[in-house]
Parts: structure tokens; C-alpha cells; sequence
């Protein structure tokens, strides 16, 4: 981007007025409901903070109706951080890098996105050195049936932890790789490409901390997940095997999660650092198509 457009969004914004919205925390204790908001117009330096504070606060915010275009989910989301493109650029949308699509829908015979996107447990891109903060959902086409999509908090899953767990985990770190689930996805389905040299070079297995420290509001979270987390590092496999089973059990207990039913024009912020999600999955035949942007985050620790 040039500077003379960030020197554009930025007077803009400053100038933005208020706007007048509500936000309200879901039943059952996790996620958080904003309407009346226009997410397409800049948002004011106000406004935008108790965006902000209700994302934190509440781990994910469901902004109702929101009829924006790609160009602006990219720049609401930017006003977060720099954004990550995926490594599957096959399912970018064209003219716009910055969003992959997730869609079951298949045009010619070929796959229009990421059909099978997170059919395992997990927190977007973990398998990275500098992991998401957060990814930002807009539903695009829904099925009549089915594709909710689950968010387990997992401050609450490390605060409720049984002792032995505690004990096993203290001071741990565990490996993440976007290979994990990856072969048997390839076979459960056909949305996955071979991954050409270029991608795996992409996405080597890096090493994070069992529990980390939320940067912003400093409270502790369960980091490991289904999806990406292949063993604890110094640990016999065995052992590491059964710990992270143990720990991805306990995450998903019933009380730790909130299950989003998507509604049209739906766009769903979740923080990364936080929650991990997955999706319910819907019938094939029904057409589900949803742009995602994810937001890069910092080293866990
Ligand atoms: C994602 C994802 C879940 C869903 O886009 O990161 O995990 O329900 N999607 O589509
Ligand atoms: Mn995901």
C-alpha cells in the first residue's frame, strides 16, 4: 500500500463521526452480539476502541448485516494488523489475497475454496511462528441446514484444568504443524491440493507453549488444539499422546463453548489467542461460501 493511501484512511478515520451501536453480550457466557453498526464506513477512533474492547472482552463478536464489499472486510480487518495470506493460494479470492474463501462449492468440477476449513479443532494458523490474533468470518452464501460454527474459550478450558493436567503441562512446549491433519483430510476428501516445494517450505512445524499469555489482557490460555498440535515437546510420545488427548478433551466440554448459527449477511471476529473453533460442517449438496481474512498476531509466550 502507498503512503499516500494510509495517510488517506488515517484523516478519514480521525474525522469519522460515532455511530450509534449496541453491543450485548451472548446467553451462556462467551461471544458478543454488535448491531447497528456499518462496518463499510470508517469507524471513528471511539468507536473503534470499543470494538476493540468487546473483542477482547469477549473473544468473539458477531457483527449482524453487515453488506460490505472484500475491499472493505480487508480494511476494517488491517485496522487490527498486517494480514496473513494463506498458503493454499489456490482458494484466494481473485483480485484479493488477502481473503480465502471457504466454501463447499464446487464450479466445472473444481473446488471454489477451502471445503473441509476446520474440520478439526484448532486456532487459525498456529503452525506458524507468529500465529493469528484473529480471523475475521463473512458469510457470503449459507446452507438452509447445518455449517454453525463452534468457538470453546480457551482461558476458561486452562483455568478449569484437572491438577494433574496442570502439572504435566507446566512450563511445556508443543509442536504445531499445518501437516497434521493434512494427509487424512487429502483422503477424507477432495479440497486439499498436493502442496507444491514452494508451500511446504511455508509451513515447517514450529514449537509454542502449552499455555500462553493473552498479549493484551494477560490472561492465561490452553494453546494446543486437534487440528495442529502434533506432541509436547521432551515428552515420551506415548505420554504426550495421552496428555494432549486428555487436554483436547477437556476444551471442548459443553460449558466452554459457544455455537454460532450463522444468519445472512453475518460477519464474526474471533480472537485467535483465546478460542479455538470448528465448523459443524453442513450437507454437501447445500452451497456454503464464507471470506475469511486473518490477522497476524505475536510470538506466543
Ligand atoms: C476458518 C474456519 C470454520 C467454518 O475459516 O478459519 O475454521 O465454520 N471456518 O467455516
Ligand atoms: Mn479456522
Amino acid at each position: 500500500m502507498s503512503v499516500a493511501s494510509n495517510a488517506l484512511r488515517r484523516d478519514e478515520t480521525a474525522g469519522a463521526p460515532p455511530q450509534d451501536f449496541d453491543i450485548r453480550p451472548l446467553p451462556g457466557g462467551i461471544g458478543a452480539e454488535i448491531t447497528g453498526i456499518d462496518l463499510g464506513l470508517p469507524l471513528s477512533a471511539g468507536d473503534f476502541a470499543r470494538v476493540r474492547r468487546a473483542h477482547l472482552d469477549h473473544h468473539v463478536v458477531v457483527f449482524r448485516d453487515q453488506r460490505i464489499t472484500p475491499q472493505q472486510h480487508i480494511d476494517f480487518s488491517r485496522r487490527f494488523g498486517r494480514l496473513m495470506i494463506h498458503v493454499l493460494h489456490q482458494f484466494h479470492l481473485p483480485g484479493h489475497p488477502e481473503i480465502l474463501i471457504v466454501s463447499n462449492i464446487l464450479e466445472d468440477g473444481k473446488p471454489i475454496g477451502l471445503g473441509d476449513a476446520g474440520k478439526y479443532w484448532h486456532s487459525d494458523i498456529s503452525y506458524k511462528p507468529l500465529p493469528s490474533l484473529g480471523s475475521l468470518l463473512h458469510a457470503q452464501e449459507l446452507p438452509a441446514e447445518g455449517g454453525d460454527t463452534l468457538f470453546a474459550d480457551m482461558h476458561l478450558a486452562y483455568d478449569t484444568l484437572p491438577a494433574h493436567l496442570r502439572r504435566a503441562i507446566e512450563g511445556r512446549r508443543a509442536v504445531h504443524s499445518y501437516l497434521a491433519k493434512y494427509g487424512q483430510l487429502q483422503q477424507e476428501g477432495n479440497w486439499r491440493p498436493n502442496l507444491s516445494a514452494e508451500q511446504l517450505a511455508q509451513v515447517r512445524e514450529v514449537v509454542h507453549p502449552v499455555v500462553r499469555t493473552h498479549p493484551e489482557t494477560r490472561r492465561q490460555a490452553l494453546f494446543v488444539s486437534e487440528g495442529f498440535t502434533t506432541r509436547i515437546e521432551g515428552m515420551p510420545a506415548d505420554e504426550s499422546r495421552a496428555i494432549l488427548d486428555e487436554l483436547f478433551a477437556h476444551s471442548i466440554r459443553p460449558e466452554h463453548i459457544y455455537r454460532h448459527a450463522w444468519r445472512a449477511h453475518d460477519l464474526v471476529f474471533w480472537d485467535n489467542r483465546s478460542l479455538i473453533h470448528l465448523a459443524a460442517g453442513c450437507p454437501p449438496h447445500l452451497r456454503r461460501k464464507l471470506y475469511r481474512t486473518t490477522i497476524e498476531g505475536d510470538t506466543p509466550f
